[in-house]
This record gives C-alpha cells, structure tokens and sequence, in this order.
C-alpha cells in the first residue's frame, strides 16, 4: 500500500502545498509520517517525533496536519490506540470476534488494521474514497442495514455540524449499540451542537451580552444516550494523539441508564 499511489488530487495539492514550506529534510519526514499513518503502522513515538520535526510554528503544523488529511485520516488512528480501541470493543460487547460499523469512513483506512486484530470491521461513506473498498452509503441507512450484525458503531470526525448525527446516536441508543467517536467535543469541530448537547457562547447570552436564565433558554433536542470519554471509563487507555490546536479524542455515547434497551454487551453504565 503507497499513500502517493491512489488517485488522489486533493491529497497530492497537499503534498505540493508542503513542499513549499518545508526543507527536503522535513519532507521526508512528512512523507514516511503519511505513508506509516497510511497503512495503520504509525506508532505514537512516531508521530510525535515526526509530527515535531514539521510544527516550529502554527502554519507549518496546519500544513502537516492538512497533508495528513487529505491523504490518510482526520485523527491519527496510531497503533496504541487501534490496540486500546480493540480492548474497549471487546469490553463494550463482551464478544470474542465483535462487528463494528463504520460510518463516514472516507478513506476506510482502519479496516485492514483492525480486521488483523480480529474484529470484524465494515467501513462505509456516503461518499467513498476514489479506489477504497468503503461501502457507499448513508450513516443512518447503513446502520439500519446492519442491525442484528453489529454490537458497536464507529465514527471518526462527524462532519461540522451535521444534520443527522443525533439521529445516528439515538438510533444507536435505542438498539443498544455503542458508537464510538473520535473527534471534538462540543464547541469544537466534529458533528452538531445538540450531538455533544452543547449550548454555545451565542445561545447562552443575550444582544447585551447577559447570560439567559437556565429556565429560560429552549430544551435541547432529545438525546437518548450518554457521551463518556472513554479515558475515563478505561483509565489508562491510550487515546489518538493531537495536533497542534486540535482536540482530539475519543468518546463512547452509551444509552441513557434505565433505558428501554440497555447495553447489550456486558458493560452497561
Ligand atoms: C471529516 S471526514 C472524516 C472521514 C474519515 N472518518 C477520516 O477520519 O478520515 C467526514 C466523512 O463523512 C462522510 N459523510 C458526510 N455525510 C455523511 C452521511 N450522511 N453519511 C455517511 N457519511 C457521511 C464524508 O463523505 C466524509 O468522508
């Protein structure tokens, strides 16, 4: 597998953006890091001595960061945490060989890798990568299709603001399905607002700049889960790295306790 042999525009005008603002030498390593990202072998000390040698300022990390999205994913999936990803499938599910879902996997890159580490693992994208083997369809369609053969859905990096994540979460919820997601919390840039149930800075205040009353600001859309980091319900789990400014991590909406349908692996909340 070769990250500069797959057809992809976007990802080559990245390269050629990079190689305006790097010396040979940091090209270099830009490219080994896009190319271990790229076949799921990057390890976190990798990243973190490739990714430093290419972000001595904001804009140089923003070009590292861009390449390695166009080429490979939004997150860095590293090995330590496809390993710890594996162990909070097994625990979430309870099952030796667990099906995950993948929905908007773009590139459908952490297929291979995980399916190596025993799971079974569907990738799918409402709009797939040029040349990958991700299935085409909408999140909610493909978890509709997939009921009954999947215990856990997986997202990473929700578009900004989607219209149907809540949904997917709900829909989730109401099945017993876990869905793993990967990207920023509320007020950042993965998914919606009422996803997180998150208020932003313009619900909460007023033209005058006065914080509205709790009682007086309209509910939030239904959510029929819970959000959890998962570094809080797997102390010690080794979560995606981060670039400069971005905060990423991983999240698990578990249904809501007392919920009509619990978990149905065997570590409900
Ligand atoms: C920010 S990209 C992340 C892609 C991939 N998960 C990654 O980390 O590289 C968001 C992805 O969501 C997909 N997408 C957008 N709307 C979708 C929908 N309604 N159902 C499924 N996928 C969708 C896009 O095609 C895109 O591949």
């Amino acid at each position: 597998m070769n990250v500069y042999n797959n057809n992809n525009k976007r990802g080559m005008e990245a390269l050629a953006h990079a190689r305006g603002r790097y010396t040979p030498l940091q090209m270099r390593d830009l490219e080994l890091l896009l190319q271990l990202g790229y076949t799921g072998e990057l390890s976190e000390a990798a990243f973190h001595s490739l990714s430093g040698m290419l972000s001595s300022d904001y804009l140089r990390s923003f070009v590292a960061r861009d390449a390695y999205t166009s080429s490979v994913s939004w997150a860095v999936h590293t090995e330590e945490w496809q390993e710890d990803l594996r162990k909070l499938v097994a625990r979430l599910t309870s099952r030796t060989y667990p099906a995950v879902l993948e929905i908007g996997a773009g590139r459908g890159l952490l297929g291979a890798p995980m399916r190596k580490r025993g799971l079974k693992w569907v990738c799918t994208d409402i709009d797939p990568a040029l040349g990958s083997d991700v299935q085409k369809m909408g999140a909610l369609i493909a978890v509709r299709s997939y009921l009954g053969e999947i215990d856990v859905v997986f997202a990473s990096w929700i578009p900004y603001e989607a219209e149907w994540d809540l949904e997917l979460a709900n829909l989730c919820a109401d099945n017993g399905l876990p869905l793993v997601i990967v990207g920023e919390s509320g007020g950042g840039c993965t998914g919606s607002e009422a996803l997180w149930g998150y208020r932003s800075f313009s619900d909460r205040y007023d033209d005058e700049g006065d914080e509205i009353p709790e009682e007086d600001l309209p509910e939030l859309p239904e959510r029929r889960f819970k959000i959890e980091y998962v570094g809080e319900l797997m102390p010690g789990f080794r979560d995606v790295p981060q670039w400069d400014g971005i905060r990423d991590h991983t999240y698990c909406a578990l249904p809501e306790k007392g919920s009509t349908c619990p978990l149905r692996g065997g570590w409900g909340l």
